[in-house]
């Protein structure tokens, strides 16, 4: 007989064609989440999930485009609604040179994009009875860092727009949740595969620090504990002190 799988809830990753997002994918399916998918590359994207599975919903959706917003609107009815929406994708590089279509490309998809997805999405949720966005940011935006400007500092953009959403939720009782997950390096095609990263985290193992920070509604989760270390030293760093010094890889 076969078994009948009670779906818990729905969610939507976008930036789910690689990396961590492709692992959350996963393991929100494993769990029985319905899980609608989104990204750029549509084939890339379908091939990694199995296309007859009635738990996995497509998108193509690129956030820099003005039409993303409708892509969400057609993937969250398609599912006939969603509970979790996650905004995964973003892209980065080091710039010392200052590449300004590079800095520029950067920001229109970490900051222009992301403020683009995230709105939309609060404005479902707002107009729907609520829900849980999370975000997956980076350690990155705990401080500006020179050989990243347009990263770090989008990633700080994502820090700080989500806490205002969470202001702005609570005030106006939207009943939306909201988690900000910041990984240190992971192991994905982000990274520049000829260099050597420090304490580098698998995508599968990050995927399951986001689960449980999601099933637990967390608001910010730093990935991993030897991140939050960092993190919490590089906070103690006075800002005269944090410009002078040097920190590449
Ligand atoms: N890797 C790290 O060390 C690290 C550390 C901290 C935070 N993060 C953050 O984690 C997130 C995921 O990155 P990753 O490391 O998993 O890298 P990745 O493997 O390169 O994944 C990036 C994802 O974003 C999607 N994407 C990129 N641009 C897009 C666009 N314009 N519209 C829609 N989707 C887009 C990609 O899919 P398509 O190409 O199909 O569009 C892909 O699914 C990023 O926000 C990144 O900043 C990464």
């Amino acid at each position: 007989m076969q078994q009948k799988l009670h779906y818990k809830k729905r969610a939507i990753i976008v930036g789910a064609t690689s990396g961590i997002g492709l692992e959350l994918a996963k393991g929100l399916l494993n769990e029985g989440w319905i899980v609608g998918v989104a990204g750029r590359r549509t084939e890339e994207l379908k091939k990694n999930y199995n296309l007859s599975s009635e738990q996995v919903f497509f998108q193509t959706i690129d956030i820099t485009h003005e039409d993303a917003t409708n892509g969400l609107h057609q993937l969250i009815s398609q599912m006939g609604g969603v509970d979790l929406f996650v905004q995964a994708s973003g892209i980065g590089f080091q710039n010392p040179v200052l590449d300004k279509e590079l800095e520029i490309k950067i920001a229109e998809t970490n900051a222009v994009g992301f403020v683009r997805m995230v709105a939309t999405a609060y404005q479902y949720f707002r107009d729907n009875g609520g829900g849980h966005i999370a975000v997956i940011s980076s350690i990155a935006g705990t401080k500006g860092i020179g050989i990243s400007p347009s990263y770090s500092a989008t990633k700080r953009l994502q820090n700080t727009y989500i806490e205002a959403l969470a202001q702005l939720s609570n005030m106006y009782k939207h009943r939306i949740y909201f988690t900000d997950i910041r990984p240190g390096f992971v192991k994905t095609a982000l990274l520049d595969g000829d260099k050597k990263y420090p304490m580098l985290m698998t995508p599968s193992r990050v995927a399951k620090h986001i689960i449980k920070a999601i099933n637990k509604r967390k608001r910010v989760v730093v990935i991993d504990w030897r991140y939050r270390c960092v993190v919490f030293v590089w906070r103690l760093i006075p800002n005269w002190l944090w410009e002078r010094l040097k920190i590449r890889n």
